[in-house]
């Protein structure tokens, strides 16, 4: 098992460590109460053995299940959760336990961030995505009909427990999503993971003689996003931003196809993709290393081009509706060479279209 520290709390990454839940609640909580709230996909597959090992800790778990999806990451449900959680007698003592995706990570942080002002929050991330960025840097919320994340706070957890074993049920698409966060990281900030990556691939990662491979790329990740997060824990002097390479277009294309076309992984890779492509006419990124970025994104199952029929005018209107350009420029995140980012102010519209044109 390895132990990292972020955000005042304590990862830890390794296998088989769901049964050992309660034992590595213990230095946590004065009292013995505490939510689990999962979505009702996780819970099937692991709720049970997680109850199992808190109960026979001394820890009274109430389970607390929402319908999987980002359709659940609202409001309506922190306030059902809140309510079952006072019906079921938690107080300031009690703590709450997230189990699932980044969806459960961020509404299980949240409810823990007000309830009582504040109660600690474990989570068990059992996507690679958020094993590797949602559960790190403190980020909690719901989404509104105005748009995603727009309600939050900053609530670091007290614990996250990687357990790899979990990945192993998770579909393949959403295996894979989560190399276009960990390829983000490697360009912005780790030429030699990039290197690294190169020579793995999402399937031998997957199998059980990778799994000393994936352990080490997952922890990896963690530091590279807890320092840069440490910098800019509530994202005010702008060094946070960068965790934003790929996202602006990214999240246009997540938008323009209705949250429904691309996984935000899926989205990421393309919006990587332009992003490189502007890097490379604006920031000095030499022509072999914006191939190889693609190369890499491609090898991992993700898209790097995007279909002829797909609206790019509307990719257009959502990176317009997301950003203030002022003058005409906006603050976009470009890489000059692999294992280095900055924040451009240079970047026009026109930049964006011509990258988003040759999708
Ligand atoms: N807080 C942050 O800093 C941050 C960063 C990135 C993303 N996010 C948020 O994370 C969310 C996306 O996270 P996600 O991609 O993990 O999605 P998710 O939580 O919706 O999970 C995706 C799907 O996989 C299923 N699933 C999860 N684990 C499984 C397993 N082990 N086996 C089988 N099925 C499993 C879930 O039930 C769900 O259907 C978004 O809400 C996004 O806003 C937050
Ligand atoms: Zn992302």
């Amino acid at each position: 098992m390895i132990s990292v520290r972020a955000g005042g709390g304590r990862i830890l990454i390794g296998k088989q460590l769901l049964p050992k839940t309660g034992k590595k609640c213990q230095a946590l909580a004065p009292f013995r109460q505490c939510a689990l709230i999962s979505d009702r996909n996780v819970a099937r597959l692991f709720a049970d053995w997680i109850i199992q090992s808190l109960t026979s800790s001394g820890f009274r778990p109430t389970l607390i299940t929402i319908p999987a999806g980002e359709k659940s990451k609202t409001l309506k449900q922190v306030r059902a959760i809140s309510d079952r959680m006072i019906a079921a007698g938690l107080d300031r003592k009690s703590f709450v336990i997230g189990l699932g995706g980044g969806m459960i990570g961020d509404i299980s942080g949240f409810v823990a961030a007000i309830y009582h002002r504040g109660i600690p929050h474990v989570q068990i991330p059992t996507t690679l995505l958020a094993m590797v960025d949602s559960s790190i840097g403190g980020k909690t919320g719901v989404d509104t009909r105005a748009g995603k994340n727009l309600i939050g706070a900053f609530h670091q957890p007290s614990l996250v427990i990687d357990d790899v074993d979990v990945l192993k049920t998770l579909p393949r698409r959403q295996f894979n999503q989560g190399f276009a966060e960990i390829i983000k990281h490697a360009i912005i900030a780790d030429a030699k993971m990039f290197e690294q990556l190169k020579v793995a691939r999402a399937s031998g990662l997957r199998r059980a003689s990778g799994t000393h491979a994936l352990l080490s790329v997952i922890k990896r990740n963690i530091q590279i996003k807890s320092r840069i997060v440490a910098k800019d824990e509530r994202e005010r002097t702008g060094h946070r931003a960068l965790l934003n390479f790929g996202h602006t277009v990214g999240h246009a294309i997540e938008r323009a196809g209705n949250y429904r076309k691309f996984l935000h992984g899926e989205a990421v890779s393309l919006g990587i993709v332009a992003a490189c492509a502007i890097s490379e006419k604006r920031a000095g990124l030499p022509a072999d290393q914006r191939g190889a970025i693609v190369d890499l994104l491609g090898r991992f199952g993700l898209p790097t081009r995007l279909s002829r029929k797909f609206p790019r005018n509307k990719i257009l209107d959502a990176v317009k509706f997301d950003k203030k350009f002022e003058s005409g420029k906006i603050r976009f995140v470009v890489t000059p060479r692999i294992g280095t980012a900055y924040v451009a102010d240079n970047i026009t519209i026109t930049d964006i279209r011509e990258a988003v044109e040759k999708l």
